[in-house]
C-alpha cells in the first residue's frame, strides 16, 4: 500500500469535525473519517501487525530474546500489584499495549475508563487520536510503538495521580523502559512529561526540547485527551512529532 503522509491541516480538520458533532466529545461517534485517515497512514495495517512477532493476540505482546523472562516477571508482578489503594477500585491493571520490541515508547498518565475495562493502554478516544498522531510519523501502534502509563491502574473518576501512587507505581515504568531500551520516548501530557524530565514545569515549557531518561531521548507533547479539547494545539503537537521523528532518524 502506498502511504501518503497526512498534514497538520488534516488532523485539525478531523478534530474540528468531531467537535462539530456535539458538545460531548464524540470522537468515536463516526469512525469513517478516522478509519480513512488510519488507512492512509497505515495505523491499521494488518499486514504489519500479523508479521509482528512480538505482539500477542491480547495486544500486550512479549519481547523476544533474553529480555523475555524479566519482562514477563515484571508484567506478572504488576498484574498482581496491591502497593496502593487503586488496587481496590481498578477492574484491570493496564500494563501496556503495542510492541515491546518497538523503537518508541509512549508514556501517558494513567488508564481511563475504557483502558480499565479492557486492560489495554490508550484504547479509548484519546487512544484513537494517539494512533492517528503516531501514524503521521509512520509509527503504527501494533508494530512500532510500545504504549504505557506512569500509573498502571485507573484513579477513580480520572482524577490526577497522587504523589504516593506515582512513587510506588513508577518503578514499573522505570523497569519497562530499562528492559525495552527504546530509541526514543514520547511523553504525553504534564504528568508524564514532568516525571520523565524531572522538571516541575507546565507542559508549554517542557515542549520543544529533547531530554533524557534512562539513556533514551525524551520528547514531550500534549496529551491527546487535551488535544481533543483544544484542536488549536494541533500545529504545536505536529511540531513535537516532527522533533520526535528527527530524534528517531538520528538527526
Ligand atoms: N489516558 C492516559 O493517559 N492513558 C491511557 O491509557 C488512556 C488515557
Amino acid at each position: 500500500m502506498t502511504r501518503t503522509p497526512i498534514t497538520p491541516g488534516q488532523v485539525a480538520r478531523h478534530l474540528r469535525q468531531q467537535g462539530e458533532l456535539g458538545g460531548n466529545p464524540v470522537f468515536l461517534g463516526d469512525l469513517s473519517a478516522e478509519e480513512a485517515l488510519l488507512l492512509v497512514v497505515g495505523g491499521r495495517d494488518k499486514e504489519i501487525s500479523s508479521k509482528d512477532p512480538g505482539t500477542g493476540a491480547d495486544g500486550v505482546g512479549t519481547p523476544p530474546g533474553s529480555v523475555l523472562p524479566d519482562y514477563e516477571a515484571l508484567r506478572s508482578e504488576a498484574l498482581a500489584c496491591s502497593r496502593c489503594n487503586l488496587a481496590q477500585t481498578r477492574t484491570n491493571v493496564v500494563f501496556s499495549d503495542g510492541n515491546p520490541s518497538a523503537r518508541l515508547v509512549v508514556v501517558g498518565e494513567a488508564p481511563g475508563a475504557e483502558e480499565d475495562r479492557t486492560g489495554r493502554a490508550f484504547v479509548g478516544r484519546a487512544g484513537k487520536l494517539l494512533d492517528l498522531l503516531l501514524g503521521t510519523i509512520g509509527m503504527a501502534r501494533e508494530s512500532s510503538a510500545y504504549i504505557c502509563n506512569v500509573l498502571k491502574c485507573r484513579p477513580p473518576g480520572n482524577r490526577n495521580p497522587l504523589p504516593g501512587e506515582m512513587e510506588v507505581c513508577s518503578p514499573f515504568l522505570r523497569r519497562q523502559i530499562e528492559l525495552i531500551v527504546p530509541e526514543a520516548i514520547l511523553a504525553l501530557g504534564a504528568v508524564s512529561g514532568q516525571f520523565l524530565t524531572g522538571k516541575g514545569l507546565p507542559l508549554g515549557q517542557l515542549r520543544g526540547e529533547v531530554y533524557s531518561y534512562g539513556g533514551a531521548p525524551v520528547v514531550v507533547t500534549y496529551h491527546p485527551a487535551a488535544l481533543l479539547r483544544n484542536p488549536g494545539w494541533t500545529q504545536a503537537t505536529w511540531d513535537d512529532l516532527q522533533l520526535l521523528r528527527q530524534v528517531l532518524d538520528g538527526a
